[in-house]
């Protein structure tokens, strides 16, 4: 794949808008999967979208690093070196078969707003981030990127695996980087805020009828690994009665976590991963690994859900004489968006002529994690067919040249305080 160049400076907001979305089609290209986009934590694909985004850093004039996370990190420098700080970004690691926006639509429109300043210093500076990983898809561990930011990436999450057994502190090795410097990807002091542009991913903005919202809070979230083990044995001489088949075990437990979450208002639980061992037609299997995610606006109500489909797995397992076992991978309380930059961003939409909704966010985002150091706020721009996590996922343009009006009134009107 090669890099060509990202697009010639554009000022006027729609054709600027028409070059994000371009942009973003062509990042979908960099991929582990040829004809369909899979871009994981560090892959070499990642190193790609690198390159074409540093080129469009650079040719803004931005100071680029890549931090001991593999953030992709451009700051554009504020009036007379003013120490102050925006950061504007979200992710640019994908699920597999992903659309060409979840997340990176946010960094190219952090670009694009930089680029329709046209030079111009604002009194603060603002760093552009391209998170190297949210979605949790090679090490069932989301977050990696901001968790960089706030300090957060403990030895036990530098310690953890992916399906072929690199560890986070492996996989930050072979991309060339160093995890001793993790220290240096903290946010400093002079941050002050932190914005993310994301698509809604779901159907309410186009059921309204608006363009943009403004994220009001993001639902909490668990992730767990899943473990159902059984005796493996020879599928056409083990009699059904005599089977501890791990596989029908875990089938069972899925059909029951989905009606658990269908029973329980506000509750959505996944199952989006398994594997059977050994894995072969004629043996019953004896090992299955499963995911789990659970979400809830409500942290009570997520923690009930979890604990109830794990009761049922518990008694499932006995039941069929098998061992269940579950790790929690990821436990992440719903978080609130900071009310002042969030009412920076309403003042932004009327003066942009766009109605003022707020709404909570069922999906997670990186806004979660720098939300525990940061003030921050979140604008999102709606969905065509509320689809996302798939290759039909879209945005239209001209709701990013609404999301593009929306950012540089929220910019114009911190740097006028
Ligand atoms: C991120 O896309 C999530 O899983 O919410
Ligand atoms: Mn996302
Ligand atoms: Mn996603």
């Amino acid at each position: 794949m090669t890099n060509s160049s990202p697009h010639s400076p554009a000022f006027d907001t729609a054709s600027l808008a028409a070059s994000v979305v371009q942009a973003c089609r062509h990042l979908a290209e960099f991929t582990e999967t040829p004809g369909s986009t899979k871009r994981t934590f560090l892959s070499l694909p990642m190193r790609d979208a690198h390159a074409y985004l540093r080129v469009w850093m650079e040719r803004l004039g931005m100071a680029v690093r890549v931090d001991a996370a593999g953030n992709l990190r451009g700051v554009y420098a504020g009036h007379g070196g003013s120490a102050q700080r925006l950061i504007i970004g979200s992710h640019i690691d994908t699920v597999p078969n992903a659309g060409a926006f979840d997340g990176v639509l946010g960094v190219v429109l952090g670009l694009a707003l930089v680029e329709s300043l046209a030079g111009r210093r604002m009194h603060f500076a603002i760093e552009v981030v391209a998170f190297s990983e949210e979605e949790g898809v090679r090490f069932a561990m989301p977050f990696i990127g901001s968790r960089a930011l706030v300090g957060d990436l403990d030895e036990a999450s530098l310690a953890t695996r992916d399906a072929a057994g690199t560890t986070v502190r492996q996989a930050i090795a072979d991309f060339g980087l160093d995890a001793a410097l993790l220290p240096d990807a903290v946010a400093g002091a002079d941050v002050f805020g932190y914005i993310e542009f994301h698509i809604e991913q779901g159907p309410v903005l186009e059921d309204l009828g608006l363009k943009v919202a403004v994220v009001r809070a993001i639902a909490g979230q668990t992730r767990l690994k899943i473990s159902f083990k059984g005796k493996a044995n020879h599928a056409g001489a083990t009699p059904m009665r005599l089977r501890r088949d791990a596989l029908a075990g875990a089938a069972e437990w899925m059909v029951a976590v989905e009606s658990k979450a269908k029973a329980t208002p506000g509750l959505v639980a996944t199952v989006g991963w398994i594997e059977a061992m050994p894995g072969a037609a004629n043996v019953i299997p004896d090992e299955v690994a499963l995911s789990l995610d659970v979400r809830h606006a409500n942290d009570e109500a997520r923690l009930l859900g979890v604990k109830s489909v794990l009761d049922i797995a518990q008694s499932i397992a006995a039941e069929r004489g098998l061992a269940f076992s579950s790790i929690t991978t990821l436990d992440q309380p719903a978080v609130a968006m900071d009310a002042k930059l969030s009412a920076g961003l309403e003042d932004a939409m009327r003066l942009a002529g766009e109605p003022v909704h707020r709404m909570t966010s069922g999906a997670g985002h990186d806004a979660m994690g720098m939300a525990r150091a940061v003030p921050s706020a979140m604008l999102f721009l709606r969905s065509p067919g509320g689809i996302s996590h798939h290759p039909d996922e879209d945005v239209s343009v001209g709701d990013v040249e609404a999301a593009l009006n929306v950012g540089s009134r929220f910019l114009q009107s911190i740097d006028a305080l």
